[in-house]
């Protein structure tokens, strides 16, 4: 499963590509808002700093021009995917982008009908969301299982991206659900790292060590 992290902070993706695990980024208009800067700029110094895809949204509602925006997005680097709400003025905007060799994430996505229908316009990818489903009493990640089985029915190649993760928990769920990325907020890549037993465990060796040795194996 790729990782990507869902972010438009250069100094968490920075941190996230120093660890070598992440394989893209996310975007939307609310992450590139809070970073304050205009999304060509924010996008190409993402691309600076990961060299994998970058989903970058449009904001306008209708398809035409969400198409024209989709172009000037797709223009900022050969890495841009653009994202595209799952309405019907997006599909109509994905079917045509698709065609047009711009890879699209139809994003926003709840249901495996959405996804179905993202999958026959030709989507790169589609976003179903597994937090924002929980939210309201779903079981979100039920969603990515449902998703991955019926593309795999019909050879769809459209990519399932889990999103809308907010837990390791919600990570290894969406993993098992067959999701072929997953896309999370730094602080849950943060998380994945984390068992108290790691801890614990280093501290004991590093102790058994020191009685010994009375250094530290760095100071060798
Ligand atoms: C990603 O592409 C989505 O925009 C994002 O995962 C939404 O996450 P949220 O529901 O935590 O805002």
């Amino acid at each position: 499963m790729k990782i990507f992290l869902d972010t438009a902070n250069l100094d968490e993706i920075r941190k996230g590509v120093e660890w070598g695990i992440v394989d893209g980024v996310t975007t939307n208009p609310s992450l590139i808002a809070k970073e304050g800067r205009p999304i060509e700029e924010q996008i190409r110094r993402i691309a600076d700093l990961v060299d994998g895809d970058i989903s970058a949204e449009v904001v306008a509602t209708g398809a035409e021009e969400m198409m024209r925006e989709a172009r000037q997005l797709a223009a900022i680097h050969p890495n841009v995917v653009v994202k595209v709400p799952l309405t019907r003025e997006g599909i109509q905007a994905t079917t045509a982008l698709s065609k047009e060799g711009i890879r699209v994430n139809v994003t926003l996505c709840f249901s495996p009908a959405q996804a179905l229908l993202a999958a026959k316009a030709g989507a790169y990818i589609v976003s179903p969301f597994v937090g924002r489903l929980d939210d309201v009493g779903h079981t979100g990640v039920d969603s990515i299982r449902d998703i991955t089985q019926i593309y795999r029915n019909y050879g769809f190649k459209t990519q399932v991206l889990a999103a809308s993760l907010r837990s390791p928990t919600h990570v290894i769920a969406a993993a098992l659900a067959g999701a072929q990325i997953a896309t999370m907020p730094f602080r849950v890549l943060e998380m994945l790292f984390n068992h108290p037993l790691t801890d614990k465990g280093l501290e004991q060796f590093l102790k058994d060590w020191a009685k010994v040795f009375q250094q530290t194996p760095v100071n060798v």
